[in-house]
């Protein structure tokens, strides 16, 4: 650096060799380091070795340093000084290099290793024309990943990457999806949100939300693919009456057959975990909506901005195994513990007490608000929501 820097000032070629001997092996002590420590940042998935710019500054600070530092002390003690600032800082580098060593003990997880280029990662999202594929599609590639869509609509208008028309439920349909983006590297990981969000019977939630995880656990498995982000729901846990405060270690208490299907899709996420050593976080989700419109969405409210940070948290947190976290923004009036969803990374930044006034002032629903304080899944909990679990076909015969 210093000599491309003096060969642009001057033509001198000798006369910047004495001037620069000496500061090559600094420049190189921090350069080499930082590179490999990196290295196994990237390697191991961390958010500082890839993707972020956080992580481009981590390690070009210690490279530009000697470059900055060595010339004024060289200037102030003469050429031995360069020594002086490499010791110290050196040593430091190899503390957090024991640290790197560690890790690098530990397996690697399965799958694309030196997988992301600093433009971020790979992701397939699934049902990306729906609700919160839509608004977490637009925001992954805000945020430097590179999205590829799979629903069973069309591509939407104003969709960026690849995208397949196919439904998540066939196996074969599923697989041809992953065939076509290995072309192209395959990704590096899958965001499922495909799915019906309402209730149905018993064989419609679980061919939605169980037999379309499984085509695509399958498809990954066999390409490799290391992690999936999964959208469940908070009525996994619906039936809970509600408590101070509501960890992930409670029983799956469904309220409805949606919510049935969300707990065994949570459960086919675990063995898949513990069979192929996958990642896999599910997010119990909330109410995402625009702003919170009820009493109970003051407490459950996730905001679009705050889901985005929610998945990408989810997407590149290190090592989470098998992991729950409640999908919901910093609420005042939260029940929900986001201490799950911190520890992966998730650092929520929208409150829906800033609606409350006006959540407020709209004419009150007494019984729903009653029904809505009583459970977690809100009102799903009532008879109103009972219903066979099979579809009666033929009725009337
Ligand atoms: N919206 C919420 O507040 C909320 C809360 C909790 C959980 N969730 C879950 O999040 C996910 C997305 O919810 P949403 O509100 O965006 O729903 P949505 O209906 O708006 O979007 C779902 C998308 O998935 C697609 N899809 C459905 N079944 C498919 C299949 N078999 N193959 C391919 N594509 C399929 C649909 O075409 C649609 O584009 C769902 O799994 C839902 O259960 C949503």
């Amino acid at each position: 650096m210093f000599a491309l820097a003096g060969a642009l000032g001057t033509a001198d070629l000798p006369a910047i060799k004495q001037r620069y001997a000496g500061r090559a092996m600094p420049t190189l002590a921090f350069f080499l380091p930082a590179l490999f420590a990196s290295g196994v940042l990237l390697h191991r998935r961390h958010p500082l070795g890839y993707a972020t710019a956080a992580g481009q500054l981590v390690w070009l600070a210690p490279t530009c340093l000697p470059s900055l530092v060595t010339p004024v002390v060289a200037d102030a003690r003469g050429h031995a000084a360069g020594r002086a600032v490499t010791l110290p800082i050196g040593g430091l580098l190899l503390a957090v290099l024991a640290v790197l060593g560690r890790m690098l003990r530990r397996p690697a997880p399965e799958g694309h290793g030196w997988c992301s280029s600093v433009h971020g990662m790979r992701v397939l999202v699934s049902g990306a024309a729906g609700t919160i594929g839509t608004v977490v599609c637009s925001g992954l590639v805000d945020r430097g990943h590179e999205v590829s869509g799979l629903d069973r609509v069309p591509e939407p208008e104003g969709f960026t990457g690849d995208w397949f028309t196919a439904d998540c439920a066939d196996p074969d349909a599923v697989e041809a999806v992953f065939v076509a983006l290995s072309r192209s590297g395959g990704p590096d990981a899958v965001v499922h949100l495909a799915g019906l969000p309402t209730e149905s019977s018993l064989p419609d939630q679980l061919e939605s939300h169980v037999i379309t995880t499984a085509a695509l656990l399958d498809a990954m498995v066999a390409h490799g693919v290391a992690r999936i982000v999964y959208a469940s729901s908070n009525h996994a846990v619906g039936r809970t009456p509600r408590s101070e405060l509501l960890g992930v270690d409670v029983r799956p208490r469904p309220d409805l057959f949606y919510g049935v299907a969300k707990v065994a899709a949570e459960a086919l996420l675990s063995l898949y975990v513990d069979r192929h050593g996958i990642d896999a976080v599910a997010a119990r989700i909330g109410s995402f909506l625009p702003q919170p419109e009820s009493l109970r969405a003051l407490s459950t409210w996730l905001s679009y901005d705050d889901a985005v940070r929610m998945f990408d948290a989810c997407l590149t947190a290190p090592d989470p195994g098998f992991a729950v976290l409640y999908g919901v923004s910093d609420n005042t009036r939260g029940w929900w513990d986001l201490a799950p969803g911190r520890a992966l990374g998730y650092r929520p930044e929208d409150d829906a007490e800033r609606f409350a006034e006006q959540v407020l002032a709209a004419p009150a629903d007494e019984e729903r608000d009653a029904a809505e304080a009583a459970y977690v899944g809100g009102p799903c909990a009532t008879d109103a929501y009972i219903r066979p679990a099979l579809d009666a076909s033929g009725s009337g015969a």
